[in-house]
């Protein structure tokens, strides 16, 4: 079965799964050597159908310049492909919110198998969340941010490179400087 067949599959199920919520797909090239994982999609990626767009796309198009890599050669997904918010009471107005523990552990199966299918030689985890999905634990970005490491994924092992989540250093110019050097260290090694 093709890539595109078995991912059509998946994201089947994964529908069924979590019906009646307006999900957000992976997207991109099936064939990368890099996928890219981020936490959840947020209103506009709801809104257009499409992981990281609106403010988020914005910080994901820096980071891919950065690394000389178009869009369009990747393949980009969330590990909870649909929109986790919460409504405040008093001014009725829809935010983000973080996901839990136990949602990271529904959506896991279909993460792995979704990078089981993609097949890629690089793995670049966006933050703590899409991390803990792969690592299934209580690892830390700060502790892993910026160096390659493998991981075995259904069989499978892979190289993994945790980064921090671009959307987490706008406002830390400490992080930033971080941020920066972990994606020269992982242009050096995708080069
Ligand atoms: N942040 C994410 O982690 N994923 C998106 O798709 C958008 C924002």
């Amino acid at each position: 079965m093709s890539k595109s067949e078995q991912l059509k599959n998946l994201y089947e199920l994964y529908e069924k799964m979590f019906f009646g919520r307006e999900i957000v797909l992976g997207d991109g090239n099936a064939d990368t050597r890099l996928i890219l994982i981020g936490e959840a999609p947020g209103k506009d990626e709801v809104q257009q159908g499409k992981p990281f767009v609106g403010a988020a796309g914005k910080n994901l198009s820096e980071f891919l310049n950065k690394l000389g890599i178009n869009r369009e050669d990747i393949y980009i997904t969330n590990v909870i492909k649909y929109r986790l918010s919460k409504v405040n009471p008093e001014t009725n107005r829809v935010t983000n919110r973080p996901a839990t523990k136990r949602e990271i552990e529904d959506n896991r199966e279909y993460l792995l198998k979704e990078i089981n299918i993609i097949d890629p030689e690089y793995i670049v985890t966006l933050g703590n969340v899409p991390l803990r999905a792969i690592c299934g634990s209580d690892v830390t970005i700060g502790e892993l941010h910026g160096r390659l490491s493998r991981v075995e994924i259904l069989g499978t092992e892979y190289d993994l490179f945790p980064l921090y989540h671009p959307a987490s250093v706008i406002y830390n110019v400490r992080l930033k400087e971080v941020y920066y050097k972990d994606l020269e260290n992982l242009k050096k090694i995708i080069e």
